[in-house]
């Protein structure tokens, strides 16, 4: 009988470690910024039985780099001690519903003093800054639905603007919004005509932008785990609601078929709101573990005065996992950090590449990072100078992986010098599988 090939997400790097360590004993090469005191903290899927259906559903893991005047104090692995840890279930379908039952493994980012572990179909977690589970966030009671794992800060009003798409009945969609005190202040119910997986939405001063694009709920799927496919043949709109609003404020523009995991930024200039995405033409081609179709850097411009929507391609190179600096979320930026994607058509894995992107998003412009041969990058995340305004005053972190060596290592790039070698490497005892959403969280905004 012929042997089934291991899933992708269960083998190489990707494939789950089920140890939790703690060390200081860090080997750094060059010298850390000694602006930084912080910790880098990034999450994934990591199923703590070692399987799984598919890599959306493992557990979530944060990998934590503590940085403190120069120095590395210390690397850690946790789980998040969800009930799916501490109280794991024989039938899964008994958790159904029951919105504690989430994973944290998507997306890390702090808000109001908390670090809020993410993921799309439940209440976020909340860890502490040495990786100790606390407990979910339902933000005293009031959420009663799911939060994307995408929210977005507002570093004007330190809103936290959200959404939750994760609904097997109307609305399909409901916007989320919480004050910078960490009180929800509105949700709102708007209704789509299908449900559609949503990862990821825009914000600009004045509205948000959602993305109901053709990635629709199929229930013969169900029994994959993720019931989604693309439906070429529906409408895919952009959704634009004044932020204070409410769903009969939205306007929607149609665009062509297509898929976006992530945006990079968005902003408005009078009539225009541009928004840059990393768009690709479907998404899960055989099934919803097919990621062989690569996404690039694309930029939209929504005409609120004549209703059209351009869009044009800024790169033929797949890129993806885009960010800016947070103090720009929302406002013009000039510069967006993307991942390259490698290996269009690779059904094997998704293809985290070997470089990273500096685009200068006003000109086109774009510097490349190589990582280095074997090596395969991660998120770029952006650690400003804390005393500084300057969108370009910091640095790029990435939790990258060298596949000859089997080493793992935190790079800190120079943001003004972004071709250049890393500043500092961070390297770490223990391979770090690939996962997904990071951050870098200053001591300050915890305290
Ligand atoms: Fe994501």
């Amino acid at each position: 009988m012929e042997k089934q090939k291991t899933a992708w997400f269960l083998r190489g790097n990707w494939a789950p470690t089920q140890q939790e360590h703690d060390t200081t004993e860090l080997k750094v090469e060059g010298s850390i910024p000694p602006e930084l005191n912080g910790v880098y903290v990034r999450t994934g899927p990591n199923p703590a039985s070692g399987s799984g259906d598919h890599w959306f559903l493992g557990d979530g893991m944060v990998h934590g780099i503590r940085i403190q005047n120069g120095n590395a104090l210390w690397y850690r692995n946790r789980f998040v001690q969800t009930p799916d840890i501490t109280d794991p279930l024989t039938d899964p379908m008994a958790g159904l519903g029951d919105l504690r039952r989430g994973k944290g493994n998507t997306h890390i980012m702090a808000h109001n003093k908390k670090i809020l572990c993410l993921e799309e179909a439940h209440w976020p977690w909340t860890i502490d800054a040495d990786l100790n589970t606390v407990g979910y966030e339902n933000f005293d009671g009031a959420l009663t639905c799911s939060m994307t794992a995408h929210p977005k800060i507002c570093p004007l009003t330190g809103e936290l603007l959200a959404f939750s798409y994760f609904s097997f009945e109307q609305p399909y969609l409901q916007y989320i919004r919480v004050g910078a005190d960490g009180k929800l202040k509105q949700i709102e119910g708007i209704e789509l005509p299908e449900m559609v997986m949503m990862h990821d939405f825009n914000i600009t001063e004045n509205y948000v932008i959602f993305m109901d694009l053709p990635l629709a709920l199929d229930l013969n799927l169900l029994a994959s785990g993720i019931p989604f496919r693309f439906k070429r043949e529906n409408q895919a709109r952009l959704g634009v609601m004044p932020r204070n609003g409410c769903a009969e404020d939205i306007r929607w523009f149609e665009i062509n078929p297509c898929y976006v995991f992530h945006q990079v930024n968005a902003w408005e200039q009078g009539d225009i709101i541009t928004l840059f995405v990393s768009k690709q033409n479907s998404a899960f081609g055989a099934d919803s573990g097919d990621f062989s179709e690569v996404s690039r850097l694309h930029r939209w411009q929504i005409n609120l005065a004549t209703g059209q929507v351009t869009e044009e391609k800024v790169d033929d190179r797949p890129g993806d996992f885009g960010r800016v600096n947070d103090r720009f979320v929302g406002q013009q930026s000039q510069f967006g950090y993307l991942m390259a994607l490698d290996g269009e058509g690779n059904s094997e894995e998704p293809s985290y590449g070997p470089k990273l992107y500096q685009y200068d998003l006003i000109s086109g412009h774009c510097n490349e990072h190589d990582l280095g041969a074997g090596t395969r990058g991660a998120e770029p995340v952006y650690a400003p100078v804390p005393s500084s305004k300057a969108e370009n005053d910091g640095w790029v972190m990435c939790l990258v992986h060298n596949e000859h060596a089997n080493k793992s290592k935190l790079v800190i790039i120079d943001a003004d010098n972004f071709a250049a070698a890393p500043v500092a490497s961070i390297e770490l005892p223990y391979p770090v599988p690939y996962g997904a959403h990071g951050n870098w969280i200053e001591d300050r905004q915890l305290n």
